[in-house]
């Protein structure tokens, strides 16, 4: 495996600042956004890599979007993700969608041209990356580039979320952060399968947490009360993607803790004995949440659409911990429906 690590290249050379491409008649080289040491968002630079090259069993897509999550800031800042090592250069991203341009050795149900939605624990912030045909899922035509990149993490998450929730259809389901990149999906994915939903949010996103089908309450001092008088008839389960009081409230909310659940704060969450949440990432579940957008039953809030090269801003965009949905690269400048 050849550096920058999580998109492997065809050279030892690892990185360059552009130049001609390193193969006659060929176009080995690609940008990536890249780290080379972990810091504030600064330390983001997006570079001329070598091409990865597809090995057994994978494909090479060429990225059209990808989206930007919480998750990617903290690797940026210092935090390795389980079963990760991170090695400068380290490309970032953990979602893609675009296009294949070549299969590796073995691949059959895969074909040049093919739109692809996957995912990946690093490498999409890039140009070209090499991913195993069993991490990609065929993009519907009627999902949008924009929203097919950035659907996998957060959807996935949710969408793992309401699976140990348990949640039915009749019940009311609690979800504080409503208007987040997790939030909206889980309220979409709830309202779906026919629960009430019930979602915090800041007074901005009041508006877009109703149009998602869930009764927005404020957030801040008092917000229990308000969850109280939205759901009279009580409420079956909690996710808390948003931090601050949301665990502590769910509890006293909710009479089983196996039926609350957080991504945020590990040490509460064991402390209080709820559920924790870490997306359970399958293709089986991407591509169920692909025929939900597909079918207009799943919408992806894409908030902040930009180029590979602002790829510092997305970040202090997301490390906001304030806004509607995603934030998301376009990558290649092909990339339709952005
Ligand atoms: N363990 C995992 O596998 C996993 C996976 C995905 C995400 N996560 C974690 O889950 C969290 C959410 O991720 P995300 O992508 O949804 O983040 P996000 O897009 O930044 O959304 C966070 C939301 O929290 C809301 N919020 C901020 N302060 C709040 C408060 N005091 N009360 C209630 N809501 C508040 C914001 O709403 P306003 O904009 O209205 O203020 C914002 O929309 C992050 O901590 C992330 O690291 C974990």
């Amino acid at each position: 495996m050849s550096a920058p690590r999580g998109n492997r290249g065809a050279s030892a050379d690892p990185v360059r600042d552009g130049g001609p491409p390193a193969e006659p008649g060929g176009a080995p080289w690609g940008r990536a956004a890249l780290i080379e040491a972990f810091g504030p968002p600064d330390v983001l630079e997006v570079r001329e890599v070598p091409r990865p090259r597809p090995d057994a069993g994978e494909v090479l897509v060429r990225v059209r979007t990808a989206g930007v999550q919480p998750a990617d800031a903290a690797i940026r800042g210092g935090w390795t993700p389980p079963g990760a090592t991170i090695v400068f250069p380290q490309v970032l991203g953990n979602e893609f969608a675009g296009v294949v341009v070549e299969t590796g050795p073995g691949v059959q149900e895969w074909a040049i041209g093919d739109e692809v939605v996957g995912f990946r624990v690093l490498g999409c912030y890039a140009d070209h990356v090499a991913v195993s045909a069993a991490q990609v899922v065929r993009k519907p035509a009627a999902v949008p580039w924009p929203a097919a990149g950035a659907l996998s993490a957060s959807g996935q998450t949710a969408h793992t979320a309401l699976e140990r929730l348990r949640v039915i259809a009749g019940e009311t389901l609690l979800v504080h952060g409503a208007a987040g990149g997790v939030g909206t999906m889980a309220v979409q994915l709830a309202v779906a399968r026919g629960a009430r939903v019930v979602g915090t949010a800041s007074a901005a996103n009041q508006d877009h947490v109703r149009s998602l089908g869930a009764a927005p309450v404020v957030y801040g001092p008092g917000q229990e009360d308000r969850i109280r008088a939205a759901a009279p008839q009580g409420v079956d389960a909690a996710l808390d993607v948003a931090g601050h009081d949301g665990l502590l409230i769910s509890v006293r909310l909710v009479a089983d803790r196996d039926r609350v659940g957080t991504s945020v704060d590990r040490a509460l969450q064991q402390r209080l004995g709820c559920r924790w949440i870490s997306s359970d990432r399958s293709t089986a579940r991407l591509a169920a949440l692909l025929d939900l957008c597909a079918r207009g039953t799943l919408a992806v809030t894409v908030r902040n659409l930009l180029p590979l090269e602002r790829v510092a801003e997305a970040h202090r965009d997301v490390e906001t911990g304030h806004g509607r949905g995603k934030v998301v690269l376009r990558v290649s400048e092909d990339s339709e429906g952005s």
